[in-house]
């Protein structure tokens, strides 16, 4: 570990990306464990120059400054500590922008699913490097180490504050998709002792908090134990499937379209996994802003239903008035997304005064197969995230074990809770500030999923701030404006 982290080891470096430069001091790749398993679990900590002389930024100093924590997981892929840079669909990235911002940077590499195999893959929020990493054979960052790693980096800063400009209290997560998960689940297990076994097994610091001030999370990629049953929900009686993933192939992200149908098999899967959302969601105890309970019948309709069609509403009125996303983000929006384009939508004297549910999910289209996260063949992304250093994938809901059609274990329910965000939203250690976005065409998990959590959290009595951005697809980073903007808010800055 690195004992002797001092203001002295931040080296002075010039970034010019777009034709603006940053004037800043970086360290890189320090070790934040002392018995890493893999070269991945360092950090890197880059601060606006002027926090070493003295200066100011936006009005932020070496006191104050929020500490921005950006981490580079897609698709539970492990993600390298990250740097200021180019941006996936812009000139600059979420780092660049946040030290410009006078927020200094400080990203921790965590370990993932393909930790010590070689891997092409490639998801939305991780980083488009070259394909590689390294083959030891040993997959030791299977569930729950990607949050185990973000808790020790978390805590290596927190015991180096004074070494650090900013304010170590004030700590901002942010990712994307299965790292919107992450910065989910260091918003809401801040200081779980749940943790401690994995934490002391990478030699992370014991005594050090977790906790954090806020978390960022775009389209975030959880709650995978209900995400079939809130798939199905949203999906069920839709055959055709256009599933889109990536590759990275020689430092470049290549798209892949799959078109498929589900079988009929398929499709009584999905009427059972449909069958059984309504009993969860009602279950939650969830209020809606009224107040009024939200819930779902075993038809599926409900007042949780139309309070998610009152927020698709809603980011329709904002689109229709303001053409924000139209206009500034037209290379993201999807094609034909236009709420004025949209036969779902009703539309009287330029208020938006209704969505027809089944319209709009048949215009998103399903993206995946039945079941989509705990698949009976162990294929998933999420099987594999639930495998660990002997077992290679694994079931993590009853449901799929009961039909697995190849030989599965189920995961420990340890395992499980704790890479739930929802475990957490009521202990001690859950952050009070969450800003929450799902682009309302991603089809990578139900929208129920990010809502749930929403108000999972507003009925902790934290303070929200949730959008479904009209027209996005699955994607994050691209308000940052917005998003900064909402930091300066909660920490009270003045500029
Ligand atoms: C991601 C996307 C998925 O569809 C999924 O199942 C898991 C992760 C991602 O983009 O990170």
């Amino acid at each position: 570990m690195h004992d002797t982290l001092t203001l002295g080891s931040f080296e002075p470096e010039t970034i010019t990306l777009d034709g603006r430069t940053l004037e800043l001091r970086a360290v890189r790749n320090v070790p934040y464990c002392a018995h890493p398993k893999d070269a991945i679990q360092t950090l890197n900590i880059f601060a606006p120059e002027a926090y070493f002389g003295g200066g100011t930024i936006n009005g932020y100093d070496a006191e104050t400054a929020p500490i921005f924590c950006p981490n580079t997981v897609g698709g539970y892929l492990p993600g390298a500590a990250d740097e200021p840079g180019q941006g996936r669909f812009a000139p600059t990235n979420a780092a660049f922008e946040a030290l410009a911002h006078g927020y200094v940077v400080a990203s921790i590499g965590v370990r993932g699913r393909t930790t010590g195999e070689r891997s092409s893959e490639f998801f939305e929020g991780g980083r488009a490097a070259s394909e590689g990493g390294a083959s030891s054979g040993v997959l030791s960052g299977r569930a729950p180490a990607f949050i185990v790693d973000l808790k020790a980096g978390i805590r290596f800063l927190r015991a180096h504050a004074s070494a650090i400009p900013g304010n170590l209290e004030c700590i901002v997560t942010n990712g994307t998709s299965a790292g919107g998960a992450l910065s989910a689940l260091a918003g809401a297990s801040g200081d779980s002792a749940d943790y401690d076994e994995e934490l002391e097994r990478i030699g992370a610091m014991m005594d050090e908090p977790d906790d954090i001030f806020a978390a960022s999370c775009y389209c975030p990629i959880h709650n995978l134990e209900h995400a079939d049953a809130a798939y199905e929900w949203q999906f069920q009686g839709i055959a055709d499937c256009h599933f889109t993933h990536f590759r990275k192939h020689d430092g470049q992200v290549v798209k892949i379209s799959e078109d498929s149908t589900l079988t009929p098999e398929q499709m009584a899967l999905s009427d059972e996994l449909a069958a059984s959302f309504p009993a969860y969601v009602s279950g939650l105890g969830l209020k809606g802003r009224d107040g009024e309970p939200l819930t779902l019948g075993a038809d599926g309709r409900g007042s949780f239903l139309s309070c998610l069609e009152s927020e698709l509403v809603a980011s329709a009125q904002k689109e229709l008035d303001t053409k924000a996303i139209q206009t500034r983000l037209p290379h993201l929006m999807c094609e034909g997304a236009a709420p004025d384009e949209q036969p779902y939508l009703t539309i009287e004297d330029g208020r938006v005064t209704a969505l027809d549910w089944d319209e709009y999910v048949h215009a998103i289209t399903r993206m995946k197969p039945c079941p989509s996260f705990d698949a009976l063949d162990l294929k998933t992304p999420e099987n594999r995230e639930f495998g660990d250093e002997e077992v290679y994938a694994r079931h993590f809901t009853a449901f799929s074990q009961e039909r697995t059609t190849v030989p599965a274990e189920l995961a420990d329910p340890r395992i499980v809770r704790m890479m739930n965000p929802l475990s957490y939203v009521r202990s001690e250690g859950c952050c009070q500030h969450w800003r929450i976005r799902h682009g309302s065409y991603d089809r990578d998990t139900s929208l129920a999923i990010p809502l749930i959590l929403a108000l999972s959290l507003e009925d902790a009595g934290k303070d929200v701030d949730f959008a479904f951005p009209w027209g996005l697809p699955h994607s994050g980073d691209y308000d940052l404006p917005e998003l900064f903007a909402w930091i300066d808010q909660i920490t009270q800055h003045a500029s």
